[in-house]
Order: C-alpha cells, then structure tokens, then sequence
C-alpha cells in the first residue's frame, strides 16, 4: 500500500511523530510541497529531532527519503539539517534523493519575505520568514531555478545577477547583497547537492513496478494550502493529497489510501482566521499542557477547541480515508470538552468552511459541550485503558468529520500511540505496528 499523509488543520498536528512510526514499514518516504519552514518533531528514545525539510523516515536506516519537484529547497538549510542529522549519528547522504526539478530558494528570497511582509503592515501574513513565499512567486512566474539548472556555472552566475541587483533595488537603503559573493555560494552548495539529483517521478515509478510500499508525506496543514486554506493566511504551495501527485510526480492511482493526522483541539501560527481561538487563560492554559510553541520559529501557537467545520472540509478536500488522533492527552483533566460543529454568522448558520474568510470576522463558534474524563489517557496502551468519555469524545469527532480514527497518539514518544481501528492499521501498515 502507498499512503498519503496530510494534515487536517494549520500543521504542527503531530505529522512527524506519525510519519516516524510508520515509515520502518516503507521502502520510501517523499515529501510533496514546502521547504525549511515546515517543523517536524520527533523524539526517539528520549532524544528530541526537529526536522525541517528532511522527510522524517531518515531515522530509519533501511527508508530511502526523497525531496520531491513540490519542495523548495534552501541549499544551505539542507546541508545545515544533514550536518545535524549526521552529529546525531544519523547517516543521510546515500539515503537522500532530491528531485532534479524541485526549484532552490535563493538567499535573496529571505530578505524578499521579510520586505514582502513589512510592506503589508498590519495584513502581514505572519510567514515563517524562510523565502518559501518568494522561491514559489518565481516558480510560477517561470523565472526560478530548478535543481537542473545548477551544473551550469555561467547561466547561474548570471541568474545570481540579475536577481540579486532586483533585490537590492527592492531593498532601498538597505545594505546591498554582493551578487557575486552570493553566486560564489551557491555555486558552491551547488557542486555539493549535485549527486544526490534525480528524476523523482522515474525513481518512485520504477520503485511502484517493483511493488515497493511507499509513503508520501506532506507538510503544513489543509488550512494553509495555497488553494483550499484560509487564502491569503496560507503558505504558497498545495499541502492538500492533490499537492502530493503534482509535488513528486505520480498519478493520482498511485496513492491507496490516505491518512490525515488531527490534533483533538486546533491551532495556528501566524495571523489569520482561527474560528475556536480562546485568547483567555483557557487557550494559555492549552498552549502550555500541549507545549504549542512552533518547532522552526519557536513563536506561540494560537490554540482553540476543536472545529469539525475546519475538518470536514479537511475530510473532502484530501478524500481522507481515515485519521491518526494526536494530542488526546492534553485535554486530560478538563470537566468538560466542547467541540464547534457550525459557526454562527448574523442570523446565519455556516456548516462549510467559507471562501472569504473576512466572513469569520462576524462568526462565534456554535459549541457543543461534553463530559471531559479525569482519568488520564496518557500512557493508554490499549482502546479499553481509555476512560469512556475520551471514547465517546473520538466518537463524537468521527460522527462529525466523516471519517474514522485509526490511531491514536497518547504522548510524544513514538511508542506512545494505540491502534484504534486494528483491520485498517493491518491493511495500510501491516501486523504488528506497534510491537
Ligand atoms: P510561509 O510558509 O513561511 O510563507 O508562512 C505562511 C503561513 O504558513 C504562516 O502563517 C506560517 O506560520 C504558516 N506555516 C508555514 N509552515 C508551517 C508549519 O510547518 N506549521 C505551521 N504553520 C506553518
């Protein structure tokens, strides 16, 4: 089986610890869209990993990681993470396969973030500041650098020049980049990333001939996406299940299922539309049980209950086929839990997520309450360990959403999880998932 794994809601829904648990069970993992702004945490064996554009099968020796024609790549981020990666012991060069068509983030594009983000005011975006806005505004005006136009050194020189003197018009008074130290730079990254080139979409056809499982993983969360998410608070690329055919070049045929990973309460960075937000001391007293302060930037994440409104669209956006709960444990202890099943806008009820979200302005979340459970769930290690209301609460999320848990996470750690739907973990993962 190939699965695909989305997120549900804003990102940093727990992605990374999921794609790490399964990924043994893969000949390959890939990832689709993003760059360097995406933070996937991981903890094995007590040790803490953040990775940011490195698929997170690299902590398991026999997965091959591919970068796929979605992903931008900083050069310099890429071999900095390999550089940590290899401190830790981990081996990433021979493992790694970067597609020959993914386009490079250029220094430049950081100071074209910021200046980008300054210029809007008070209708900043709140990006991670990491180029990934500029290197996809490139892209798509057909003037970016791909993976394959690094080997020749005079047409890159001269690319370096003309972007670079863009940038420093752009800057007005600020220091000027030297476009040729930048050049000098990048060729340099350059001759170190060439090997590890190739046509993704050949290496994943010939690897779905050979019946090897694979699995695609995506970045950020449905609500960012370009397309579908709460559009201009998104990031610029297709983090949604389509994202990940036209990010590594596959048919849509070629992913069986896909996996959607949802955080039982929601959260966001950066600005935009977050229905359920608490901004009281609940929401605080959230962010500091769920330890929500984001892995790349370290900025506070905004928390809120959860929002089936946000998920169902997720569910119907991705054709998610089943999703891994993640975070179950953070609301341990509460009284009682709601969760937002419309919002209420005037003297209208809206049931889908809307296209303007300058509607939002003018929304409340419609609540319903249920028993929280005292009982902690976690350390659970089976579906009976779990006290009845946290069932009835998951219950309650797959009767929203439209779709079935098959996973649930009960701690960081990657054996802190228990299979919540045994026939389809079987099929997607095969027997004995967690030992
Ligand atoms: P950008 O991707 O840096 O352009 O940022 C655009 C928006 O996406 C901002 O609101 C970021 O906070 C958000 N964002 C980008 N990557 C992630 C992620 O991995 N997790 C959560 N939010 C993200």
């Amino acid at each position: 089986m190939n699965i695909a794994v989305v997120g549900a809601q804003w990102g940093d829904e727990g992605k990374g610890k999921i794609v790490d648990l399964v990924a043994p069970r893969f000949s390959l993992v890939a990832r689709s869209a993003g760059g360097h702004n995406a933070g996937h945490t991981v903890y094995v064996s007590g040790r803490k990993f953040i990775l940011r554009l490195i698929p997170s099968g690299i902590l398991h020796e026999g997965v091959t990681c591919v970068i796929g024609n979605g992903v931008v790549v900083d050069l310099q981020a890429l071999f900095d993470e390999v550089e940590e990666l290899d401190r830790a012991g981990v081996t990433v060069a021979g493992r790694l396969v970067i597609s020959d068509r993914a386009h490079v983030i250029l220094p430049h594009h950081k100071d074209l973030d910021r200046l980008s983000e300054t210029a809007r005011g008070a209708r900043k975006i709140g990006t991670t500041s990491r180029g990934i806005g500029p290197a996809y505004e490139d892209k798509i005006a057909r003037r970016g650098l791909r993976m394959c136009d690094l080997a020749d050194v005079p047409a890159l020189e001269e690319h370096m020049r003309r972007v670079i003197e863009l940038r420093n018009r752009l800057a007005g008074d600020e220091a000027p980049l030297d476009w040729r130290a930048t050049s000098a730079k990048v060729t340099e990254l350059a001759v170190r990333v060439r090997p590890w080139l190739a046509d993704v979409s050949v290496l994943l056809d010939r690897a779905s001939k050979e019946g090897k499982p694979m699995l695609f993983e995506g970045a950020q969360g449905t609500m960012l996406d370009i397309d579908h998410g709460t559009y201009p608070y998104v990031t610029s690329s297709s983090a949604t299940a389509g994202g990940v055919c036209t990010g590594l070049g596959i048919g849509p045929g070629t992913v069986n299922a896909v996996l959607g990973i949802l955080k039982a309460y929601t959260t966001r960075v950066g600005e935009g539309p977050l229905p359920t937000e608490l901004l009281g001391p609940e929401g605080e007293a959230l962010r500091a049980r769920g330890q929500e302060f984001g892995a790349v930037t370290g900025r506070p994440r905004r928390c809120g209950w959860f929002d089936a409104v946000v998920v169902r669209h997720a569910v119907r956006v991705n054709g998610i086929d089943g999703f891994a709960l993640t975070k179950l444990d953070v609301l341990d202890g509460l009284e009682r839990v709601p969760v937002c099943n419309a919002y209420r806008c005037g003297d209208r009820v809206v049931t889908e997520f809307p296209a303007d979200v300058r509607l939002l302005e003018h929304c409340e979340p419609i609540l319903d309450w249920m028993p929280g459970w005292q009982a902690p769930t976690r350390g659970a290690t089976s579906v009976a360990a779990l006290p009845d209301a946290a069932r009835a609460y998951i219950a309650r999320l797959e009767a929203l959403t439209g779709a079935a848990v098959v996973l649930v996470s009960t701690g960081p750690g990657r054996d802190e999880t228990i299979v919540y739907d045994a026939p389809r973990v079987e099929t997607w993962f095969g027997e004995g998932l967690l030992g």
